[in-house]
């Protein structure tokens, strides 16, 4: 391998930085050029790459958002769009691929790699951690951390005003980002997807919880089934006496500097990226799982979790009473 590609796409998380300079500085150790590829896909079909350098990583490490920008693109779902993608590549000598980004991303990977004589790596980018083969993707750790802090804040007005609030957080269909900052904040209930809700169930420890309770934070996932709009209106409905308010968290979830945690992962899988290539790896994604690097193929990093660990669910249910 002489030239490596890397681009981040889909949505972008904290930590892609970290990432993108991780590729670059082990390819050069390895003697390898590496490009950037600008805005992911879109920018491989449109030919938009710069060569990069030590010092075009330089300063980049406690960033937030990626300097080599993101895009989700249609256009890379066609044939069409993944030959010019693969003309440009071959035009400029660039010979393999890595792609820090999520499901999108992967999905799109997985059929490049498979038509096209080029390998291609994966590394897990996305604030969902909903990706099978790694403990967790970077820019989850920021994430969640970014809703704590949001939700400590509620907490204060919420418990001056003796208000309930449901916050809604990120996470596409997954519950994941809800579950461990929920049990970060001390949620009073929490709502994924990946477990039905009971609304009477949640009425019911609402009307049983402690009396002497000010404040009240149920935090929702944005796929849940129900969702914070209707939930906030049920709860209105149910508990007039209640002072409810909701609170959609949004985009801040996505930006920031980047934890440590997401830093040292995304050097971590960034050296293990690249070596990867050079041992003649292609279609996985590089995750990490009880602390040591593991190889997923990409078509199996992004089957559907379709259920949250028990054992934190279990927690919710002891300590929120
Ligand atoms: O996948 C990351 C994510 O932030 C999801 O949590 C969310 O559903 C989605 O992207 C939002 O996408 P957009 O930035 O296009 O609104």
């Amino acid at each position: 391998i002489k030239n490596i590609g890397v681009l981040t796409s889909g949505g972008d998380s904290p930590g892609m930085n970290a990432a993108i300079r991780s590729v670059v500085r082990t390819s050069l150790y390895y003697d390898i050029q590496v490009t950037g590829i600008m805005r992911g896909f879109e920018g491989l079909i449109g030919e938009e790459f710069i060569p990069m350098n030590r010092k075009s990583v330089a300063n980049i490490i406690q960033r937030g958002g990626t300097i080599l920008k993101t895009a989700r693109s249609d256009a890379f779902y066609t044939k069409e769009g993944r030959q010019k993608a693969y003309d440009n590549l071959k035009k400029n000598g660039i010979d393999a691929l890595v792609v820090i980004g999520g499901e999108g991303t992967f999905t799109g990977a997985n059929i490049f790699g498979k038509e096209f004589d080029i390998p291609v790596i994966g590394m897990p980018g996305t604030i969902d951690n909903d990706l099978i083969g790694t403990d967790f993707t970077i820019g989850y750790d920021t994430a969640i951390n970014t809703v704590i802090d949001a939700v400590d804040k509620i907490r204060d007005t919420a418990e001056s005003h003796d208000r309930l609030f449901i916050v809604e957080v990120m996470g596409k269909d997954s519950g994941l980002i809800a579950l461990r900052s929920g049990i970060g904040v001390g949620a009073e209930a929490i709502l994924i997807p990946e477990s039905r809700t009971d609304v009477d169930q949640l009425f019911k420890r609402l009307a049983s919880g402690r009396k002497d309770k000010a404040s009240k934070i149920i935090i929702v996932a944005e796929g849940d089934e129900i969702g914070g709009f209707e939930i906030t209106e049920l709860i209105k409905e149910k508990f007039p006496n209640y002072d409810t308010r909701l609170s959609i968290l949004g985009h801040i979830q996505r930006g920031g500097r980047p934890s440590c945690m997401d830093r040292v992962l995304a050097s971590r899988l960034g050296v293990a990226a690249v070596e990867a290539l050079l041992n003649g790896q292609k279609n996985m994604m590089v995750g990490l799982v009880n602390h040591n690097i593991h190889y997923t193929p990409f078509y199996n990093a992004v089957k559907h979790l379709s259920e949250a660990d028990p054992r934190l669910l279990k927690i919710v249910n002891i300590l929120s009473l």
